[in-house]
Parts: structure tokens; C-alpha cells; sequence
């Protein structure tokens, strides 16, 4: 008898989800996982229905990314990069110059193009090609998600960025996509990057608009 209810109940379930999952095009996009790796994905704040409630919503879940210590070492207002969770100045001392670092001590006579483990020791030194500090124009390490937001709207400091171009940045650009292979001893940051573009995309969708605050 129990079995027999409990199959009935598996079956009314499933009819539950195919008719649940059948859908318009748009509720197509949305589906999927509500989260992955400690993000939520788009689909998570689909029932939120002012436009401007959910894009300040999707911004603040970016953010957690875009403010995480393995971006916002890469991206200081002021300074040279920082390093670690604790976002610690650089060991050795390094300078900004053009990006590249100074003559004689630039980024690449240490960082190569890819991630290489210590031979004697815990952890890594980080590599991409090329590894190059964010223009200071671009550094928000230590912003809130509004500031951090409105600095994203501001031609003046995207480089003339669009937000479209901003979807295809985060989405693809390599230096993004490192902050999910760090390398040995470095946490990852949250989600992936596929993630972080489709919670762009969603919230240029929305009007792009601003957290609070
Ligand atoms: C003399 C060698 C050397 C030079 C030059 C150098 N780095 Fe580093 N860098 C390191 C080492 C080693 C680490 C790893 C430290 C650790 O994890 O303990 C590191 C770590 C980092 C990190 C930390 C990543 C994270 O999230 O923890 C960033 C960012 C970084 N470097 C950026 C730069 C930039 C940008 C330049 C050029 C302006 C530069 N580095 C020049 C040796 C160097
Ligand atoms: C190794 C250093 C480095 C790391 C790590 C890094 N970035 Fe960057 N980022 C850069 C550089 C360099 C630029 C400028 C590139 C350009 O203008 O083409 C940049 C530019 C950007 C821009 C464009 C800014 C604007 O105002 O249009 C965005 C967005 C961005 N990075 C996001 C991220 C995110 C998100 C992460 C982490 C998941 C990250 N970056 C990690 C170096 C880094």
C-alpha cells in the first residue's frame, strides 16, 4: 500500500515539473540551477518583478563577485595590486607604472602565463597572458556595490565601455576567468564565470539599474 502511494506521488511530481517546466521562451532562460557555487543565477530573482528591485538585486549578487579579493587585488584605486584574502600590499613591493609595472621589475619577469606552484612550499604565484594591473580609473577595491555600480555606468572610467561590452568582458575576458582557477592555495571566487555573464546580461536587461546606498 505505502509503496504503491509513494509511487503515485513520484509520478504526480513529475507531471508537476513537466507542466511547471513547459513555458514561455523567457521562463526557458531562466531555467536551470537557482545557484551555483555560492552565486545564485539569474533564474533566483525571476519572481522579483520591478524592474528596477531586480537589476539593484542582480548588481548586489555581481557584486559579490566583482568585489572579491581575487578581482579587487587586480583592481586598487589607488597604489600597486594587493594580495590574498586579506588583500594584504604586494610582497615584494611592487609599482603600478603603466600597468606593467616598473622597468626591471615588471609583472611578467615573475608572473608567467600561467599558474605555477611553489617547488618548496604551499601555493602558487597566479599567471595569465598577459597579467596586468587594472588602470587606476578602473580600481574599486574597497567600493560598495553602489559605487562600484555607478563607476560601471561612468564612460569617463570604463574606457568608453558600454554595458553590452560589459556583459561580453565579464562573460569572457581571461584575467576574469582566472579568479575561478587561481591556482594552488587560492580561493576561487564565488560561482563561475559563466554565472557572472548571465547575471550581467540579466541585469543590463533590466535597465541596468543601481543598488541603494
Ligand atoms: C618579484 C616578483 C613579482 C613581481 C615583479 C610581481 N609579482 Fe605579483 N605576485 C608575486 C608572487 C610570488 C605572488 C604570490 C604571493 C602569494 O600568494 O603568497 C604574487 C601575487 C600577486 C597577486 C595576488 C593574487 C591574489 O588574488 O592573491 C596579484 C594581484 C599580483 N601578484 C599582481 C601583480 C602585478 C599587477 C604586478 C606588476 C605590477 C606584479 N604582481 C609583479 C610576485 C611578483
Ligand atoms: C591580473 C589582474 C586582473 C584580475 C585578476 C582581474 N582583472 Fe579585471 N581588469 C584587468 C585589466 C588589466 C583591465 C583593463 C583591461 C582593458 O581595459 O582592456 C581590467 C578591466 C576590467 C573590467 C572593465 C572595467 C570597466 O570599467 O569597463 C571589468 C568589468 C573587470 N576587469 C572585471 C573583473 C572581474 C569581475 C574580475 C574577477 C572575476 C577581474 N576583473 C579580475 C586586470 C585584472
Amino acid at each position: 500500500m505505502t509503496t504503491i502511494r509513494l509511487r503515485l506521488t513520484a509520478a504526480a511530481i513529475t507531471l508537476l515539473l513537466a507542466a511547471g517546466c513547459g513555458g514561455s521562451k523567457e521562463d526557458k532562460a531562466l531555467k536551470g540551477p537557482l545557484e551555483v557555487n555560492g552565486l545564485s543565477t539569474p533564474a533566483a530573482f525571476a519572481d522579483i518583478e520591478d524592474d528596477r528591485a531586480r537589476a539593484a538585486a542582480l548588481f548586489e549578487e555581481m557584486s559579490k563577485v566583482m568585489l572579491h579579493p581575487r578581482c579587487a587585488n587586480c583592481h586598487p584605486k589607488t597604489g600597486g595590486p594587493t594580495q590574498g584574502d586579506d588583500m594584504h600590499p604586494h610582497n615584494p613591493p611592487v609599482i603600478r607604472a603603466d600597468g606593467m609595472g616598473a622597468p626591471g621589475m615588471t609583472c611578467n619577469a615573475c608572473h608567467g602565463t600561467h599558474n605555477v606552484a611553489f617547488a618548496s612550499m604551499e601555493g602558487s604565484i597566479p599567471g595569465a597572458s598577459p597579467w596586468i594591473l587594472a588602470p587606476a580609473l578602473m580600481g574599486w577595491a574597497g567600493a560598495t556595490p553602489a559605487e562600484l555600480c555607478a563607476q560601471l555606468k561612468d564612460p569617463q572610467r570604463t574606457g568608453g565601455r558600454s554595458l553590452e561590452d560589459l556583459v561580453e568582458h565579464n562573460g569572457v575576458d581571461h584575467l576574469v576567468g582566472w579568479a575561478w582557477e587561481p591556482g594552488e592555495g587560492r580561493t576561487s571566487a564565488p560561482g563561475d564565470q559563466a554565472t557572472l555573464g548571465a547575471l550581467t546580461e540579466a541585469w543590463v536587461a533590466a535597465g541596468g539599474h543601481c543598488p541603494a546606498g
